[in-house]
């Protein structure tokens, strides 16, 4: 039993090589290519290489070399169906069963493609040679070139074709009836085509085979639709098709960003203005299917949609519905466009490098996104906060990957909180009385104003100041502490540099300046188990470690903040890593 080319076509334009043996392979991108150590060899040097524009992988040590499929037969041991059953359900798709139903339906899509492509190719013809007038003008109005025509081979059916007779001769009344190319006009008793007197937008399934059109309307007629698509039908299944993804997969080798957009003029405005990393959902709102496919494709997604209220309302919808599928390493944004433009408009006016920066400077992630467009709807009132929050639990909630699920929450909650200060002062102090030392909760309200690092900071000045003899004999101790405000940096700098210089050391020989003695006197959270008078040796150490711990805690809880905020934003995985390890650390002390 044999596959048929074309589903195992479909599994390879599904399943990059490098998704692939990355499961398997530490790889890494180099030039259009990755590089990784081979997994047929034990070598301490690369020689291993994927190409996902070419499909295959190949390993220069030894010679081995293949597509998808060998390197699970290789590797797994699997047999050929094996590994076709396994990659197909990668892909997200049904499996082949050989049964006289999967035979059918095999033979009806080539037939299906077979109709769709010769409509296709006469709409285009006809379009090139037409002599109509009204088409002319539309053509010229929308600025479409031959060039642009014929690279998406747009097309152009007269009112009165005779098509469906023509398609007759060869094609069964059935299967003309399922193309969706034709309906059935229940007052004439005729077949009438459906893309007539429309400029016609073919569309290609993700290996380039046609599968459905667009059309618009050339003249304006308020009892017509601007657009129609084809109807969905076995083989045009909106939902998991967009327009422009053939052309646009390809260049994915060259290009992490991808804009999707609404429709099919804006792709060929940004193709025109050779932005062509684009493509368009097809009518339809925008399925988690798709954002998949461009995400197994693309690192980041950039959904531009219409700035109206409508536009704001799908593209909230394509977020709650994208967000879903976001994994650690990949990113969504949205962008919107000055009012009354959409990206064709846009970059016909302003032209590719206006529409780039605008982009560039424009763009927010699908978090603020879905954050701020909640927040438009919040009365300052608490049951409206709380459903607020709700949402955005609900939204974090459905994340599938547990790990940016976490770091959702967490930024969204954050954020509440920014928005909630009274709710979140409590928090704060909650958390760092949970955190503090014993002996440093007792908190004067003269240091109410200071940071509680600075506290610290203090205190650790003060210990040693007391104790200067001794640590002019143990000056060790002091080594890898690191204070982080100035002024305590400063005078730590100089107690450090005076240590072990001279037998005895005294507090006059420090020369600092009495107020400042003071103050760190006067703020440090210890100054009351000092006043009680002399502490042991031994006791006085431990509170120095404890305080030292501390401190170097707060150097960790800072390089945490920032990689969680960075992370928020950019999803990376070296930065998670980066994250765990930092998290470990701070637990072991
Ligand atoms: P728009 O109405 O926003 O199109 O529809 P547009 O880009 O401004 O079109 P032009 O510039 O006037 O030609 C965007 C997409 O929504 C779908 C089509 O897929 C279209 O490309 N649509 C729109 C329909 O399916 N039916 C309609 O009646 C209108
Ligand atoms: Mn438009």
């Amino acid at each position: 039993m044999k596959y048929p080319k074309e589903y195992l076509d479909e599994i390879k334009a599904r399943v990059k090589v490098s998704t692939v043996v990355s499961k398997t392979v530490n790889l890494k991108k180099r030039g259009k290519e990755f590089v990784g150590l081979s997994p047929f060899k034990n070598e301490k040097t690369p020689s291993f290489t994927v190409n996902d524009e070419k499909e295959f992988y190949h390993c220069f040590s030894t010679g081995e070399h293949g597509n998808i499929f060998d390197y699970l037969m290789k590797t797994q041991n699997l047999k050929f169906g094996e590994a076709v059953k396994t990659l197909a359900s990668l892909a997200g798709m049904q499996p082949y069963l050989f049964s006289k139903k999967d035979e059918e339906r095999e033979k009806k899509f080539n037939e299906y493609v077979t109709i769709i492509s010769k409509y296709v190719d006469f709409s285009h013809q006809n379009l090139l040679k037409s002599n109509n007038q009204k088409l002319k003008n539309y053509l010229y109005k929308r600025n479409l070139n031959k060039h642009t025509i014929e690279q998406f081979k747009l097309g152009y059916v007269e009112f009165d074709t005779k098509l469906f007779e023509e398609f007759k001769k060869e094609f069964s009344e059935d299967a003309l009836k399922e193309s969706g190319l034709f309906y059935f006009d229940e007052n004439k008793k005729i077949f009438v085509d459906r893309f007539r007197n429309r400029l016609i937008f073919p569309i290609k399934n993700i290996v380039g085979k046609f599968i459905g059109l667009g059309g618009r309307i050339i003249e304006d007629k308020d009892y017509l639709a601007k657009y129609i698509n084809s109807p969905e039908t076995l083989f045009f299944k909106k939902g998991s098709n967009l327009f422009n993804l053939d052309n646009a997969r390809k260049l994915s080798n060259k290009i992490n960003s991808i804009y999707l957009v609404e429709g099919y003029m804006d792709v060929i405005g940004l193709a025109k203005n050779n932005v062509e990393n684009v493509v368009a959902n097809l009518g339809t709102a925008l399925t988690d299917k798709q954002i998949t496919i461009l995400t197994q494709y693309f690192d980041h997604v950039i959904i531009c949609f219409d700035s109206d209220t409508s536009g704001k309302n799908a593209a909230l919808r394509a977020a709650e519905n994208s967000v879903k599928e976001l994994q650690p390493n990949k990113k969504i944004s949205f962008l919107f466009l000055p009012e009354n433009e959409d990206p064709d408009s846009f970059i016909n006016k302003k032209g590719k490098t206006e529409f780039l920066k605008f982009s560039e400077e424009n763009i927010v992630s699908i978090y603020d996104f879905i954050f701020n467009s909640y927040k438009q709807k919040v009365d300052n009132n608490p049951s409206s906060l709380a459903v607020f929050e709700k949402n955005l639990r609900n939204s974090a909630n459905s994340i599938k990957d547990s790990f940016v699920k976490k770091y959702v929450l967490e930024f969204y909650l954050e954020k509440i909180s920014e928005l909630t200060p009274n709710l979140k002062k409590e928090k704060k102090f909650y958390l760092k009385r949970k955190k503090s030392l014993n002996i440093t909760q007792k908190h004067f309200e003269k240091t109410k104003s200071l940071t509680s690092i600075e506290i610290k900071e203090f205190s650790i000045l003060c210990l040693i100041i007391k104790n200067l003899k001794f640590f002019n004999k143990n000056a060790e101790q002091l080594k890898d502490i690191k204070l982080f405000t100035q002024e305590n940096m400063l005078i730590f700098e100089k107690i450090k540099n005076s240590l072990g210089k001279q037998e005895i050391l005294n507090f006059e020989a420090l020369n600092l300046d009495p107020k400042i003695i003071e103050k760190i006197f006067d703020s440090s959270s210890i100054k009351y188990i000092l006043n009680k008078g002399e502490l042991g040796e031994s006791k006085m150490i431990e509170i120095f470690n404890e305080i030292r711990r501390d401190i170097k805690n707060y150097e960790l809880e800072m390089r945490i903040e920032e990689l969680e905020s960075k992370f928020s934003n950019d999803f990376n995985e070296n930065t998670f890593n980066e994250l765990k390890e930092l998290k470990k650390l701070q637990k072991i002390n």
